[in-house]
């Protein structure tokens, strides 16, 4: 029998005594007092007057408590083909002293610092030494162009960047620091400092006054015997931004504040993950992204996990047996990845015969999100590894799982399709337009009724109005996810899509009206729309339909290349964008209104029905012709 029922209910019926209860397992400078303050802030503030640190909470508190020798990290990067084990004591000390370096700065509580850095231990010490005094860390993800990084230097004004040289692509180094000089010169802020990790791959060139090199800061700190302590904090303060996509080009400053969510991270690996402190768990996500904050690094150290931070890639580092022989070097009890991943591995090795190389027993749950789990890579993936695959669904602006199965209440049954049932902390509801309720089985609007629980999203960065805008106005006391679904009759959750123009390209999301904003730059291109269309691995691809200006002439391909280009070089590889066709005139409805949805379903091979309120219907055959034509 599963206690989520009696857990839920728990909660339900007294969320402060929940939330409560859940923040006995966190060590406060000032344990709180008042649980919820309904009145601070955009909809509330969790613990609004306890105290206490992050990086304390992750690191010395278990190097206190005897955990020092034991693994806190497990480094494994075979696109360098090195190994560290790093333990909590080693990664207190780092930690400890690079935020002494930074101290030496001149970073104070309060000042951005903005991380810009592949997947290696130092991108986690980063993390944590802002934690320790209080700066808050906003860490961009390396597959973004230097425009993008020049937006988030302008929201967010750092004092500092911290960079490394190079990541590694699979066949490619990726030079950071070109991109991040190009994004220094396009931003009107400009950071104090830079304070660059060179990596043996490349050595990076150096801007006198500005940049300084990181292990040369962080010896003569430690030869000078600096460490900095962990600051006393408020619960409420900040301790990361992390942008996300939003609907238009300008991307949203997720704030994340101190003790909420230490508190609600602590809970869910255990209620959640069911790891206990000394396990193994691992997050295949980068610390660009939400997965990596909560469950590369803050989830599992908070807990005393192992964390496996893996700087490779499902497949071709170096070929699809690279999750199993990750989970058997470090015993990894829990796995959590993205459903892509395991399209990707399922395509390179569809018998899983690489599996008999490996012996994965010590894994007893494999974890997907990111987006929709469709159930045939779930079944492929139960089979396989004969464990509980289990789908949850979360967004950047939750920080952790809306709904999930939570194994460590005792797991419920699984349902293909569902990413099971809401968690304690969210009462969710479907509702049509006018936020009424809609009957069980139906499509809806998900919301979820406010104040939304510790660990979510107290507001945006500097944007309090953008935050009631984006979220809170549509659905009056509710949060809206801008998710669409519905609730079974066993109170099962169906996530389907998004209700904006929001799309999920392995597992990363990406917003099509910013993508449309840089097309719409090109000197040739009249207008244009771009869709998410089905794709067999992603998910998802973009696909971007332009109209060009009267009297252009040039031949297509060449445009087409031109903006394909644009969008890499303006936004980033992580864009995926490699289909752009011209086509003749959009689709629109008789106010103007681009049809999407039909597009897609055009694109999809879905069936397909013309609008009664299209301006000319023949534009839908058009556009299926001119898709055709591109298929060959
Ligand atoms: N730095 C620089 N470039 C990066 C990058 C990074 N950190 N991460 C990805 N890119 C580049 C890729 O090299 C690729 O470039 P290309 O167009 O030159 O090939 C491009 O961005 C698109 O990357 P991606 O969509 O990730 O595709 P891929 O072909 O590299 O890999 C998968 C496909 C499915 C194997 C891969 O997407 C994957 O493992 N996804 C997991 C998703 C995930 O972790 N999501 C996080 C939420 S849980
Ligand atoms: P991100 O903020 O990058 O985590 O993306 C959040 C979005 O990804 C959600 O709003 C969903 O659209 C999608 N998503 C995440 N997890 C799931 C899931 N388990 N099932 C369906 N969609 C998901």
């Amino acid at each position: 029998m599963s206690g989520y029922r009696q857990t839920y209910d728990e909660w339900r019926a007294d969320p402060q005594a929940f939330w409560a209860e859940a923040a006995r397992e966190i060590s406060w400078t000032r344990p709180p007092e008042k649980i919820f303050d309904p009145h601070a802030g955009v909809y509330g503030h969790w613990f609004p007057d306890a105290r206490c640190n992050a990086c304390y909470n992750a690191l010395d508190r278990h190097v206190e408590a005897g955990r020092g020798d034991q693994p806190a990290l497990f480094y494994d990067s075979p696109v360098t083909g090195t190994k560290r084990t790093i333990t909590y004591r080693e990664l207190t000390d780092e930690t400890a002293t690079l935020a002494a370096v930074l101290a030496d700065l001149m970073v104070v509580a309060g000042d951005r610092v903005l991380i810009y850095m592949p997947m290696i231990p130092e991108a986690i010490v980063a993390m944590l030494a802002c934690a320790r005094i209080g700066a808050v860390h906003s860490v961009v993800f390396g597959g973004f162009a230097a425009k993008e990084l020049a937006t988030r230097i302008d929201d967010a004004e750092p004092r500092v960047i911290l960079t490394a040289s190079c990541g590694i692509e699979p066949g490619r180094i990726v030079e950071y620091k070109p991109l991040l000089d190009l994004a220094i010169g396009l931003s009107k802020h400009k950071p104090a400092s830079c304070v660059v990790f060179q990596r043996p791959q490349i050595s990076a060139n150096m801007k006198d006054g500005r940049d300084h090199d990181w292990n040369s800061l962080v010896e003569a700190a430690k030869a000078a015997g600096k460490r900095a302590p962990c600051a006393d904090l408020a619960a409420t303060d900040p301790l990361y931004i992390l942008y996300t996509s939003g609907t238009t080009g300008v991307p949203k400053g997720v704030v994340r504040d101190i003790g909420g969510y230490i508190v609600a991270l602590k809970w869910t690996m255990s209620a959640i993950y069911n790891v206990k402190p000394g396990d193994t768990y691992w997050a295949a996500s980068d610390i660009g992204w939400v997965v990596g904050h909560s469950y590369i690094v803050y989830g599992p150290l908070l807990h005393g996990c192992a964390s496996v931070l893996y700087e490779g890639k499902p497949i071709g580092t170096p070929d699809a047996g690279a999750f199993w022989r990750v989970i058997e070097d470090y015993n990894v009890a829990a796995f959590f990845t993205a459903p892509t991943a395991f399209r990707a591995v399922r395509k390179e090795d569809p018998q899983a015969a690489l599996l008999k190389k490996y012996d994965i027993q010590s894994m007893h749950t494999l974890f997907l999100a990111g987006e929709r789990a469709d159930p045939d890579t779930v079944a492929w993936a139960e089979k396989a590894l004969g464990v509980p695959v289990v789908d949850h669904w979360w967004q950047t602006e939750t920080g952790w799982a809306i709904a999930a199965n939570p194994v460590g209440l005792g797991i419920l049954p699984i349902k293909l399709g569902s990413p099971t049932v809401p968690m304690p902390g969210y009462a969710v509801e479907i509702v049509d337009e006018a936020s009424h309720p809609v009957p069980v089985g139906e499509m809806g609007s998900i919301v979820v009724k406010l104040p939304l629980p510790p660990g979510c999203l107290p507001t945006l960065y500097r944007q309090d109005d953008r935050m009631r805008e984006s979220y809170l106005k549509e659905f009056p006391g509710h949060y809206k996810t801008a998710d669409a679904g519905f609730i079974d009759e066993d109170g099962y959750l169906y996530i389907m899509g998004r209700t904006d123009d929001i799309i999920n390209v392995a597992g990363h999301r990406l917003s099509t009206g910013g993508m449309e904003e840089v097309i719409a730059s090109h000197p040739d291109v009249a207008e244009c729309a771009v869709l998410g269309v089905k794709d067999e691995i992603k998910g998802e691809q973009p696909c971007g339909f332009l109209v060009l200006k009267a009297g252009v002439n040039r031949p297509y391909e060449e445009i087409e290349k031109e903006v394909v280009k644009l969008v890499r070089d303006r936004i980033g590889p992580v864009a995926a964008f490699k289909m752009a066709l011209v086509v003749s005139r959009l689709p629109k409805t008789r106010s103007g209104k681009i049809l999407r949805g039909t597009m897609k379903k055009i694109a999809d091979q879905d069936p397909w029905t013309t609008p009664a309120t299209i301006e000319d219907p023949k534009v839908l055959d058009e556009i299926r012709e001119a898709l055709e034509a591109r298929a060959g």
